[in-house]
């Protein structure tokens, strides 16, 4: 297979784990006789201090010519007035928006010799591998009005929470498609006892699940789900959720994990057939880091992971990706660790490169 990817190292670390994901994409490609064929371009905060804005056009134009987009993370003190009126997450919400990425996955799994590493108790989070889908291009992220005014009573902001009932079901899809493939659970997480949009959620929802009876189906109010993902985070399949909850809710199922750093994550629109979805967006869910960037410590697990992602969600090359996922677990399993997980007994500390590294060593 020849394929061409959209490179946007972007901010902070991201430049260090997103030159770790392609030297592992490099080593599938031996391995397996695929060829992988990059350009790089700017976004977020090195795109505004090079063009004045956080998506220029020619990045848009090349992740649209490309099979798949890989980024790394975006953002930075130095971008961080509230006041500026250009900042970098604009790029990362306009590049969501102009590739129709309406589907964030994000796979939580915890791996047995991470169990320690989380601030939870390890028996409690023992056997969790769930899968948060977060609609990514709605919702109160997007909705119009938005913004700033003056009246009477001073300052004032709005911003709008919408969905539409299309919008709403193809995210419903993609969470019943996934659950097919895991353990057949569906929990859609909403608020609908105080929000109209959340009442179209469940709605739809209902029809849904209706046409999948082999799937388990619940409704769960976002509040309590967020007591439950802590409590009992095992118990969790599929998690489909609006934007702003879904933005939310991964945050703290990440501390399941052990460390921010282990978490890929896959954004995807329609598909062109049931398994290939074309100009997916593949990132790492954690952010630029610029306490660490450039000291080359960096986990670059969440990145090499989203690799695994993009082989299997936008190239159908499910061995591949597999592939990618053992030898990740293998390193892990051999002890290996970057300073952001837990180090203990058997453990070894290495930098982003040497694990990298491992990982390449391990991809057969
Ligand atoms: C995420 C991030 C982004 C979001 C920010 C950086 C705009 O928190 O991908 O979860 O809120 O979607
Ligand atoms: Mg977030």
């Amino acid at each position: 297979m020849h394929v061409r990817v959209a490179l946007l190292p972007g901010d902070g670390i991201g430049v260090e784990v997103t030159n770790a994901a392609t030297r592992v994409l490099d080593a599938v490609g031996r391995e397996f006789g695929h060829q992988f064929e990059y350009t790089s371009d700017l976004i977020g905060g090195s795109a505004i201090d090079a063009a004045g804005t956080a998506l220029p056009a020619e990045t848009v134009a090349a992740c649209q010519a490309a099979d798949a987009v890989l980024l790394g993370a975006v953002g930075g003190p130095q971008w961080d007035n509230p006041k500026a009126s250009v900042r970098p997450e604009q790029g990362l919400l306009g590049l969501r928006a102009a590739l129709g990425v309406f589907a964030n996955l994000r796979p939580v799994r915890v791996h047995p010799s991470l169990a320690d590493a989380t601030p939870l108790k390890a028996s409690l989070v023992a056997g969790v591998d769930l899968m948060v889908v977060r609609e990514l291009t709605g919702g109160i992220y997007f909705g119009q009005p938005q913004g700033r005014s003056d009246g009477p009573q001073g300052r004032a902001a709005v911003d709008t929470l919408n969905y539409n009932e299309t919008e709403v079901r193809r995210c419903l899809d993609v969470a019943y498609h996934l659950a097919r493939q895991r353990r057949r659970k569906v929990t859609q997480v909403d608020k609908a006892n105080v929000l109209a949009s959340s009442r179209l959620w469940r709605e739809v929802h209902h029809e849904v699940a209706a046409h999948h009876p082999d799937v388990r189906h619940e409704d769960v109010l976002v509040d309590a789900m967020a007591m439950h993902l802590i409590r009992r985070p095992a118990d969790f399949d599929v998690i489909v959720t609006e934007n702003l909850f879904g933005d939310i809710l991964t945050d703290e199922a990440a501390v399941l994990a052990g460390s921010l750093g282990m978490l890929p994550s896959a954004s995807i629109g329609e598909a062109h057939n049931r398994h290939r979805h074309p100009r997916g967006l593949y990132e790492p869910v954690h952010g630029s880091a610029p306490d660490i960037a450039g000291r080359g410590i960096a986990n670059p697990l969440g990145a090499i992971l989203s690799v695994g992602l993009l082989l299997h969600h936008s190239l159908g090359l499910t061995t591949e990706a597999a592939a990618v996922e053992n030898a990740v677990d293998r390193v892990l399993t051999a002890g290996y660790r970057t300073p952001d997980l837990a180090s203990g007994e058997g453990t070894q500390t290495l930098g982003t490169t040497e694990m990298t590294d491992a990982v390449i060593a391990r991809l057969h």
